[in-house]
């Protein structure tokens, strides 16, 4: 038989697909968001948590999604649609793909408001800015870049730019590309810094917060923090994964190369809580100093540091690169949607979701200043779109693809695309069906009180 191809195109081999994927997980979940939520979480037993998780639910549901885009080679709502049909059930899973699509438009508009920080957080940096500067001083230029819409738009208008110019370029001249120019980047960068903070005479104190299990930091939070965050990092629960699945060569098994994102992912995170806590232990800072961790207490910290300028022109040029390689990952399933259904040019497609996006990120930019006032259910625009995606809408397709791959793919099937031993396959099956639903709906019922 012929093999299938995706009509956008195939990764060059199983190590882009790898890369790519890894591309897309590593992002600000990473540097920015776990680093802060492992220090507001008492470090050590959160990390722990936040490593079973990955495994047991994250893991599962990674190879669920990879195989559903390689078996059909096509987006993700047209991937289930053809899965269910082959099936012989009902095609009304596709909604499934449908609100993934949905949740990657609302999340690319505040994530690139945020990336749009750090490309400013790039060129301060660089200037000097923060050579020297107290605490307040970082606080006060962190305020006045919320409350300033125009320096935010600025920059939000070029991320959004940088990614769907990617976009444009398709899979292999666009994605695959960028891919293999920016991740050797982000670990070089990474291990540099990481060889930098273990000079650090906060090193030893930073490894022990972060690896030092102590059951008393223990909390049902704390366990509900990790779980959510494990499908974030990973870029599960919305169809990314099931696109770039589709792109993936045919002779891989799907289980060691989703673990090698999954560890790749991981590594990043514990490097870059490796970076930023002994610098925070060094200068005497808060660890628990919440989202500000990255763009106020760390600033703080290079600017009194021998060689901090340069140094922390590098960290945020790495968060600028990872969140670069994740927000073309959070248009791409639609890009290829519109491209196969509506026959749209790819450039079209690109340009058009593109401009939707950017339009809704203006909205949560002006959360912070102009429209601070409009609250919708409690929440300013920013918060919003931030809460129900991670809350809601990811652990939902997240528990909607564990079921769909467990119970709707039939066994024979879910067996020859991951291509793993039958063991490991009993194992996989009962995760997606039971452990994987079950614990993402505590999650997601605990997370709406
Ligand atoms: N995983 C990325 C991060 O950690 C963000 C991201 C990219 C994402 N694509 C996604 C999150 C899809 C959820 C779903 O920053």
């Amino acid at each position: 038989m012929q093999e299938k191809q995706s009509i956008h195109g195939t990764w060059a081999s199983r190590w882009i697909f790898i890369l790519a994927a890894t591309g897309s997980a590593v992002g600000l979940g990473n540097i920015w968001k776990f680093p802060y939520i492992t220090g507001e979480n008492g470090g050590g037993a959160f990390v722990l948590m936040y490593l079973v998780c990955i495994l047991l639910v994250g893991v599962p549901i990674m190879m669920a999604e990879v195989f559903i885009g390689r078996r059909a080679r096509k987006s993700p709502i047209n991937a289930i649609t053809e899965l269910a049909q082959e099936a012989n059930k009902s095609t009304k899973w596709s909604i499934l793909g449908l609100m993934g699509m949905l949740a990657g438009v609302m999340i690319f508009s505040f994530y690139s408001v945020v990336a749009g920080w750090v490309l400013h957080y790039i060129a301060l940096m660089g200037s000097g800015e923060f050579v020297g500067a107290s605490s307040d001083k970082a606080g006060e230029i962190f305020n006045g870049l919320l409350g300033d819409p125009k320096t935010m738009l600025l920059w939000h208008t070029v991320f959004a730019i940088m990614t769907v110019v990617v976009v444009i370029g398709g899979v292999n001249k666009g994605l695959e590309r960028a891919t293999r120019i920016l991740m050797p980047a982000l670990f070089v960068l990474l291990v540099i810094l990481l060889g930098y903070s273990a000079t650090t005479d906060g090193f030893a104190e930073g490894f022990d917060f972060m690896f030092h299990f102590d059951a008393s930091e223990l909390s049902w939070d704390a366990v509900l923090i990790a779980l959510g965050h494990s499908f974030f990092t990973l870029s599960l629960g919305m169809g990314t994964i099931m696109a770039y699945g589709a792109y993936m060569p045919k002779k891989a098994s799907i289980g060691s190369t989703v673990i090698t994102i999954a560890v790749l992912d991981t590594v990043v995170a514990l490097i870059a809580g490796l970076a930023i806590f002994p610098i925070i232990f060094a200068n005497n800072m808060d660890p628990g100093a919440g989202p500000g961790l990255m763009f106020v207490s760390l600033p703080v910290a290079f600017g009194q540091m021998p060689g901090g300028q340069i140094f922390g022109f590098m960290f945020f040029l790495l968060v600028g690169v990872a969140a670069w390689t994740s927000a073309i990952s959070l248009l791409e399933p639609t890009v290829a949607y519109l491209v196969e259904k509506l026959k749209w040019s790819r450039v079209k497609a690109s340009i058009i979701l593109g401009v939707i996006v950017w339009a809704i990120g203006i909205s949560c930019l002006l959360a912070f200043n102009e429209w601070s006032e409009f609250k919708l259910f409690g929440k300013n625009m920013f918060d919003l779109l931030d809460y129900a995606t991670a809350n809601i809408m990811l652990p939902l397709g997240g528990i909607l693809t564990a079921l769909f791959a467990g119970w709707v793919v039939s066994k024979k099937v879910s067996l020859e695309e991951t291509a793993i031993s039958e063991n490991l396959h009993t194992v996989w099956m009962f995760t997606v069906r039971f452990v994987a639903p079950i614990a993402v709906s505590i999650v997601f019922v605990l997370n709406l009180k």
